[in-house]
C-alpha cells in the first residue's frame, strides 16, 4: 500500500494542464502516493447541479490531503442559465466548491507564501519573502447576505438608518477563529525563525469585528514574547507593501483583507503563475495554485505550472516530506534562475509541460 492517498482534483480549464505538470514533478521524486481523481467543477454543476459532488467529498474523506487545480465559476444568472434543462427550476443554486471545502473541512488557515525567486523577470523587487496567513472560515465570507434589508431587521435598534434598498453582507468575527489563525502565524514564525508578525485590520472604522480580531491577536502575541509583533491598517498596508515589501515577514489577517493582501503580494513575485496556497485545517489540507481556470488558455498547455508545483511543494511539507519539498523548491528556483525555460507570462515560449520537465530534470 502506498504511504499516502492524495485526492487529485484538476477541475476546469488550465486546472487540468497545470495538474498534469505537477504530476510530472511528483512522479520524478517518486512520492510514495496513490492519487485518486475527484470530480469537481463547472461540468458537474451543469449536469448534476453540484460543482462539488457528494462522492468527491466522500472520496476526500478517505485521503490524507488534496491537490486542486482550478474551477470555473460564474454569476448567479449565468449559472442558472447553464444548468441542464432537466435540473432548472428545482432549487439548485451554485456555490463555490473551494469556499465550501474550506468551510466543510474546517480548513481555517489559508497560507500563501510570497517569495521572490532570484532571477524571475517578473519580480517587483528581489528578496521579498512574506508569508500571509488569512483566516479562511468566517469574516465577510460566511455567505449571510441579503439583496435588500429584511423587514425584521428594522426591529433592531440603529437599523432605522438603513435605506430600504440597501443590500447587506454580514461580517462575523469570533475570538476562537481569530486566536487560532494568529496562533498558526506565530507557530510558523517560530518554526521558521521569522523576524516579525504583523496583524492587519481596520479597527478604527470596523470597530466591533476588528476589535475582536485584534484583542485575540494581542492575547496570542503575548504568548510569544520572543517574536516581535505589530499591526497595521489594511489600507495603509497596501501602500507600505508596495513601498517597502522587504520590511514584512509574517502577515496575519481576516478573510477578505487576507484575500486582497495575498493577491497584491503575489503580484510582486510574478503574479498568478507563481501564487500558491494551502488551505489547512487540523486534520486535512487542500493545496492549490491561486489562479483560476483561465478559459482562454484551457487545454493549450501554455499556462505557467510553477504555482501548482509550489503548491505541491507545500503539500510535501505538510505531509512531513521535508527533504522532497526542499528538492522541489530548489529545482524550481534553479530553473527560474537559469532563465532558459520560461512560459509566456515570463516572456518565454515554453509550454506548461516543458516547464515541468525542466524542473523534473533538476531533480
Ligand atoms: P484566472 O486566474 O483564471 O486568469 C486570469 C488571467 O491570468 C488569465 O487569462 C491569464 O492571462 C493569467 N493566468 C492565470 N493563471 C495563469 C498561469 N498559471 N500562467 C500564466 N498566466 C496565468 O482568472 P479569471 O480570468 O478572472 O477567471 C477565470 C475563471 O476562473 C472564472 O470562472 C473564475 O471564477 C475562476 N476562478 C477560480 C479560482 C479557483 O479555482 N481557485 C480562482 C480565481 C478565479
Ligand atoms: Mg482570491
Amino acid at each position: 500500500m502506498p504511504k499516502y492517498k492524495i485526492a487529485w482534483l484538476p477541475g476546469d480549464g488550465i486546472g487540468v494542464d497545470v495538474m498534469d505538470a505537477a504530476r510530472i514533478v511528483l512522479d520524478r521524486i517518486a512520492l510514495d502516493a496513490e492519487y485518486v481523481h475527484g470530480d469537481i467543477g463547472w461540468e458537474f454543476w451543469r449536469t448534476e447541479g453540484d460543482a462539488l459532488p457528494k462522492r468527491t467529498l466522500e472520496m476526500m474523506a478517505r485521503t490524507d490531503c488534496a491537490l486542486f487545480g482550478a474551477i470555473t465559476s460564474k454569476g448567479r444568472e449565468a449559472a442558472d442559465k447553464e444548468l441542464s434543462p432537466a435540473l432548472q427550476g428545482k432549487g439548485y443554486s451554485y456555490r463555490s466548491p473551494i469556499v465550501r471545502m474550506r468551510q466543510l473541512l474546517d480548513l481555517y488557515i489559508c497560507l500563501r507564501p510570497i517569495k521572490a525567486y532570484p532571477g524571475n523577470p517578473l519580480n517587483y523587487k528581489e528578496g521579498i519573502d512574506i508569508a500571509v496567513f488569512r483566516e479562511n472560515t468566517e469574516g465577510m465570507y460566511i455567505g449571510i447576505e441579503y439583496a435588500e434589508v429584511p423587514e425584521e431587521m428594522y426591529a433592531i435598534k440603529g437599523m432605522e438608518k438603513l435605506p430600504r434598498d440597501a443590500a447587506i453582507s454580514i461580517r462575523a468575527i469570533t475570538p476562537g477563529a481569530s486566536e487560532r489563525i494568529v496562533r498558526a502565524a506565530f507557530e510558523f514564525a517560530r518554526k521558521h525563525n521569522r523576524r516579525r508578525v504583523t496583524a492587519v485590520h481596520k479597527a478604527n472604522v470596523v470597530r466591533m469585528t476588528d476589535a475582536v480580531f485584534m484583542d485575540a491577536a494581542r492575547k496570542v502575541a503575548a504568548e510569544y514574547p520572543d517574536i516581535p509583533f505589530d499591526d497595521a491598517n489594511i489600507d495603509a498596508m497596501g501602500m507600505w507593501l508596495l513601498k517597502n515589501p522587504l520590511n514584512y515577514d509574517v502577515i496575519v489577517t481576516t478573510n477578505l483583507f487576507g484575500d486582497i493582501i495575498s493577491d497584491l503580494s503575489a503580484q510582486m513575485v510574478g503574479g498568478l503563475g507563481f501564487g500558491c496556497s494551502g488551505n489547512i485545517g487540523t486534520k486535512y489540507a487542500v493545496f492549490e495554485p491561486t489562479h483560476g481556470s483561465a478559459p482562454k488558455y484551457a487545454g493549450q498547455y501554455k499556462a505557467n505550472p510553477i504555482a501548482t508545483i509550489l503548491a505541491a511543494k507545500m503539500m510535501l511539507e505538510w505531509l512531513g516530506e521535508a527533504d522532497k519539498a526542499v528538492q522541489v523548491e530548489g529545482a524550481t528556483a534553479a530553473v527560474i534562475a537559469e532563465g532558459t525555460v520560461r512560459t509566456y507570462d515570463m516572456g518565454g515560449t515554453a509550454g506548461t509541460l516543458d516547464m515541468a520537465r525542466a524542473i523534473a530534470a533538476k531533480l
